[in-house]
């Protein structure tokens, strides 16, 4: 074992204003079964070109379920971290796990889009992993740093919108050139070192 830090869900001192105590309860559960939803998060991509597997479905959105974010991070207030749990101490922000979603969907099978939750139950009884489409990413030869954004004070919103008030993610400062990345950093006094961004 690492230590005492190594036990926690990875949202913990994020969560401390959360709104929503049942959330907070539901902390309890997702550890429990976030080992298994890492294990599905490696193995479920493997079928999804399978014209027969309905995790081959992609919809009007662009996105084998419509996630709205509004929903959740705005109108509920879950906050960002507790899905991109990673966001704060690595370079990727992180992806939830079906678990994440069946915390809460396993009560919960929605009242305007039921057949959007069916789908996430299907994925979750399959133990597959759900193939969401990516839509931010830097070239192979450019290093992002989440967490050192994050620890320096930089919002979300300046990079990707105001993702609380989006039904479906809106492609925000794309495509990602260096000139977006060197504006930023020459107005905040950030490095302008090639070395920091290249390999
Ligand atoms: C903290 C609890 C919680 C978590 C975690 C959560 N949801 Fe939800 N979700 C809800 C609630 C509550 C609703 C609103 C249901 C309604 O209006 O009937 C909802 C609505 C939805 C809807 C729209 C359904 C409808 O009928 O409008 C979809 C799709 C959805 N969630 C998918 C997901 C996915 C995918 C995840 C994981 C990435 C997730 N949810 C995580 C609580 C949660
Ligand atoms: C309940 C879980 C949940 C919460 C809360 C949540 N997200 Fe997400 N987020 C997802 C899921 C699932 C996806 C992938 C599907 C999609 O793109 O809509 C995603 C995708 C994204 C993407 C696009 C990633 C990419 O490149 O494909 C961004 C940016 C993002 N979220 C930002 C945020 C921000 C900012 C917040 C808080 C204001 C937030 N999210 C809150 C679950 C969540
Ligand atoms: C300084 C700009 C910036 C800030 C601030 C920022 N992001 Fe990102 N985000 C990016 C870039 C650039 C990428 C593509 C990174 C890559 O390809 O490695 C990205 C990718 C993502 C992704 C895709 C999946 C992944 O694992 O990286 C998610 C989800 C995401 N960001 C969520 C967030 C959330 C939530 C926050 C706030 C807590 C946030 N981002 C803050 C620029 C930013
Ligand atoms: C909205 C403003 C903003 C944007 C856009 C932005 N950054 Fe940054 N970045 C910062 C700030 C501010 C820091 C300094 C954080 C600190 O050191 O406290 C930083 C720090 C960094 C670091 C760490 C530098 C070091 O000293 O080691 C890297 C690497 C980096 N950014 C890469 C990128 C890349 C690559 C992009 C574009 C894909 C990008 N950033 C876009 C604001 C931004
Ligand atoms: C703050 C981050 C950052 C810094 C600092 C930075 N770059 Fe970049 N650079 C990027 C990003 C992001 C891209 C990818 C742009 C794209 O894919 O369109 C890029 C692309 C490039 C490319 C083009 C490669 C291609 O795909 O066409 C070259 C060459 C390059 N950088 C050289 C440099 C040099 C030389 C320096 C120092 C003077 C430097 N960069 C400093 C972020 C940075």
């Amino acid at each position: 074992m690492a230590g005492s830090h190594s036990f926690h869900p990875p949202i913990d001192r994020e969560t401390t204003g959360m709104k929503k105590q049942f959330v907070i309860v539901l902390v309890v559960a997702l550890a429990t079964l976030g080992s298994l939803a890492f294990v599905q998060a490696q193995n479920g991509q493997e079928t999804a070109d399978d014209p027969d597997d309905p995790a081959a479905y992609i919809g009007p959105e662009g996105q084998p379920i419509a996630f709205p974010h509004d929903r959740h991070a705005g109108d509920m207030q879950i906050d960002c971290q507790y899905c991109h749990f990673s966001v704060e101490r690595s370079s990727s922000a992180g992806i939830p796990p079906v678990a994440t979603c069946m915390g809460c969907h396993q009560f919960v099978s929605g009242s305007e889009n039921p057949e959007e939750v069916a789908r996430l139950v299907d994925f979750w009884e399959r133990r597959e992993a759900i193939p969401w489409n990516r839509i931010y990413r830097v070239a192979d030869h450019v290093v992002f740093p989440h967490m050192r954004h994050i620890s320096g004070g930089v919002e979300c919103a300046e990079c990707h919108g105001v993702v609380e008030e989006m039904g479906v993610i809106q492609e925000v400062n794309q495509p990602l050139t260096m000139g977006w990345c060197l504006n930023c950093h020459m107005e905040q006094g950030a490095t302008r070192d090639c070395t920091a961004c290249h390999y």
